[in-house]
């Protein structure tokens, strides 16, 4: 894997030709050696298992952006992370060494609504209307262009970050950066579901296999992307008792099995009623609330929680980087959001502090491209 030929700027190169052993130095346990190929129909970071840290990157562009310069920054970007993503350094790496261990880094590349307009197309995703729960910031919403940088290492998502804002550098400014987290390899065994800052298990119910397929892909290997921010007003929510933290979900705190079973992956019964014939699963329980019966219309749900330093008081600054992944947002996103903004209960510990929206578009061959499809057309 490894290549520290490209020489460092200002030092000797250490150098590590593909398929040598690593030095010692560079010794891991597996995790840090680990690849996620960059190249195919489809960007990777969608539907490949989220690791442990991520970096979501949203850039505006410079005025006056055209087609000539889109192509320009997103050749540059793509070789960038096409070596980063092989355990290599970027072109022109400043700090080779810190590319040798990848982690399972993956970087998807999502466009938003600006980007379309500058490259002078008609862009096939809108910013989501306004909520009634929306608190929402200028400085965690929009973007021109996005880039999710995800590993199972932090160290590795700083190199990258850096590498790829610099080389943007000279086409786009940085607009918002949001740094998430979720549980660390070996922390669980393979395939469990993860905990949020709320320490519910959060992705139980998403879309599998088949079902994922079709929930997620265009049939030109696209798809689209929500992220909103969402802050947990996690001092109340403390104040809750498990049976209320349960009913405001649907879930058990636990195990995450619903109201109505015992298992985490049992199907919730939402017509089962108790003694008093009041439903088990409560109306506007969140997950009464976002169930979608036809698979079509589920979304991928591939949230990162993030924690920033508590106000002078103590009180935390909290909650979730909410990034969901569907074929098309009209028609799952929408539907969904519009229900839990009318109604759900966990409305009263969440606020939406942040929203954006990027088409992500297909992925690219060796030697091509993000974006190559539609701006060299
Ligand atoms: C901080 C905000 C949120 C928290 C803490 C949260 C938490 C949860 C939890 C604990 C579950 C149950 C387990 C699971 O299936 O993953 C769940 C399910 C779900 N959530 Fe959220 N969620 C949040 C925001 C949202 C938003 C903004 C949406 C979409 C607009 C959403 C859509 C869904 C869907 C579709 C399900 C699965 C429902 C089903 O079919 O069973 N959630 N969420």
């Amino acid at each position: 894997m490894a290549g520290l030929g490209a020489a460092a700027a200002g030092g000797a190169a250490l150098v590590v030709r593909p398929g040598d052993p690593l030095p010692a130095s560079f010794t891991s346990l597996g995790t840090g050696e680990a690849t996620i190929g960059f190249h195919g129909p489809r960007q990777a970071g969608v539907t490949t298992e989220p690791p442990a840290h991520a970096a979501f990157v949203a850039l505006t562009l410079n005025r006056g952006s055209d087609r000539d310069t889109l192509r320009r920054m997103l050749r540059l970007l793509t070789d960038d992370v096409a070596r980063l993503t092989r355990g290599e350094p970027a072109l022109g790496d400043t700090d080779a060494q810190l590319a040798v261990l990848p982690a399972a880094l993956t970087v998807t590349f999502g466009f938003g609504p600006g980007l379309y307009q500058a490259a002078g197309l008609t862009s096939p995703v809108a910013d989501l209307p306004g909520f009634s729960i929306d608190r929402l910031q200028d400085r965690w919403s929009g973007g021109d262009l996005l880039l999710q940088i995800c590993a199972d290492d932090a160290l590795t998502v700083t190199h990258t970050q850096r590498m790829l804002i610099k080389d943007a550098r000279p086409f786009a400014a940085v607009r918002w950066v949001q740094r998430g987290f979720r549980r660390s390899p070996g922390v669980h065994a393979a395939g469990f579901t993860q905990r949020n800052v709320f320490g519910q298990l959060d992705g139980t119910a998403n879309p599998k296999d088949a079902a994922m397929e079709t929930a997620v892909w265009a049939p030109d290997g696209s798809t689209t992307l929500v992220v909103r921010r969402i802050r947990t007003e996690i001092e109340t929510w403390d104040l809750l008792s498990v049976a209320d933290k349960e009913a405001a979900v649907g879930r058990r705190m636990d195990s995450g099995a619903p109201l109505t079973g015992t298992a985490e992956h049992d199907e919730p019964d939402f017509t089962a009623v108790d003694d008093t014939g009041l439903p088990v699963m409560p109306d506007f329980a969140h997950v009464t609330r976002a169930h979608m019966t036809d698979p079509r219309f589920k979304i991928l749900r591939r949230p990162y929680n993030y924690d920033e330093a508590p106000d002078s008081a103590g009180r935390p600054d909290s909650g979730l980087i909410f990034a969901s992944y569907q074929a098309d947002i009209a028609r799952q996103y929408l539907p969904i959001q519009r229900r839990l903004a009318e109604k759900d209960l966990l409305n009263e510990w969440t606020t939406p502090i942040g929203s954006a929206v990027f088409a992500i578009p297909p992925g690219c061959s060796e030697g091509g491209w993000i974006g190559e499809r539609f701006l060299d057309s």
